[in-house]
């Protein structure tokens, strides 16, 4: 077979309108619809090829990947050799240029790399709304990590419908995020498990799909008119409902810790006392990425060092979709 450069980076993301919930584990189907922005400077580079070994090899940071990370992986690559009708062995190598201390979680950029690659590979040919959909069955906010700057993740009601879309790629709007990853981190509660948890034990799962709805709608208006606060101030609201499902589950269970709740104090009074445009939107951890203006995030990154001296902050601005 000939040389072929299956070589693809995707950039990770950050949802300003939450996914919480699967309609379909199995095919990853979300209850809703979510919205996010794609970030710069953070990603994964993923290479494949066909191996004459008996074993798929996948190798992760210039080592084998450990167990885990494996599976997942491998499931991801059964699924595209039965689409395919092959048997072939795999090998995949990728680098994740997402360092733990930036609190971003790479599964997003990984498996938009990775189908990205093997598309490549099993020369699919598939469009960017296909692959959305294929990296969506290996994590659901991989949908969105396909398209740079604002992406909407359609919900849709089958495998072939559930995919994201760009809403503008290159956002001209100052909007940065300022990432706030606390030292001690509570034991993790994975986001298959806390969304499945919440959607079926919280008695406030019900309103999800209408705060969403009505969330989703007021953000696209606010990306149109390049509203930055009004952003800011409806993801902020739209994540505390998200953990609010968490906190009414039956076990309830919280990814905040005592550091994540003092942020969020400190934000609403820089808001008020200095007028600075400082939200927060929190995912399955205790850390924060503080939505904010690009010539106001080193006075901000300046006061959250001074309140949380132990913290490591990043500045995180947007980028683009699958290379
Ligand atoms: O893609 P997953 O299964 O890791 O879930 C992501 C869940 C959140 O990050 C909390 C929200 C989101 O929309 O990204």
């Amino acid at each position: 077979m000939k040389y072929q450069n299956t070589q693809t980076t995707a950039h990770t993301n950050i949802a300003f309108i939450k996914y919480w919930g699967k309609k379909n584990a199995q095919l990853n189907l979300p209850c809703t619809d979510s919205l996010s922005l794609t970030l710069d400077g953070y990603f994964t580079t993923t290479t494949s090829k066909f191996i004459s070994d008996n074993e798929d090899q996948i190798w992760l940071n210039g080592q084998r990947a450990p167990a885990s990370f494996f599976k997942r992986t491998q499931k991801f690559l059964d699924l595209c050799r039965q689409l395919n009708h092959c048997k072939q062995k795999i090998q995949v190598i990728t680098t994740n240029h997402v360092p733990t201390a930036a609190g971003l979680a790479s599964s997003a950029s990984g498996f938009a790399a990775l189908a990205g690659s093997l598309n490549k590979l099993f020369q699919m040919h598939l469009s960017r709304a296909q692959l959305s959909c294929l990296a969506r069955r290996g994590s659901g906010s991989a949908a969105r990590s396909i398209y740079g700057g604002w992406v909407w993740w359609q919900h849709g009601s089958s495998d072939q419908t559930s995919l994201a879309v760009p809403i503008d790629e290159h956002p001209q709007l100052p909007i940065c995020l300022l990432s706030v990853v606390f030292n001690d981190q509570p034991k993790k509660i994975f986001s298959t498990q806390g969304m499945e948890r919440a959607r079926t034990t919280s008695p406030f799962y019900s309103c999800w799909p209408h705060i969403v709805a009505s969330d989703l709608s007021a953000m696209k208006q606010a990306i149109a008119t390049a509203d930055l606060q009004q952003i800011g101030q409806i993801a902020e609201n739209n994540c505390l409902a998200m953990h609010a499902l968490n906190w009414s589950a039956r076990p309830a269970f919280s990814y905040f810790t005592d550091a994540t709740w003092k942020l969020i104090h400190l934000l609403q009074q820089w808001r008020h006392e200095s007028q600075l445009v400082a939200y927060a939107t929190i995912d399955a951890g205790p850390n924060v990425k503080i939505i904010t203006q690009q010539n106001q995030v080193q006075q901000i990154q300046a006061r959250v060092q001074h309140s949380f001296p132990q913290a490591q902050t990043t500045i995180l601005y947007p980028g683009p979709g699958i290379q």
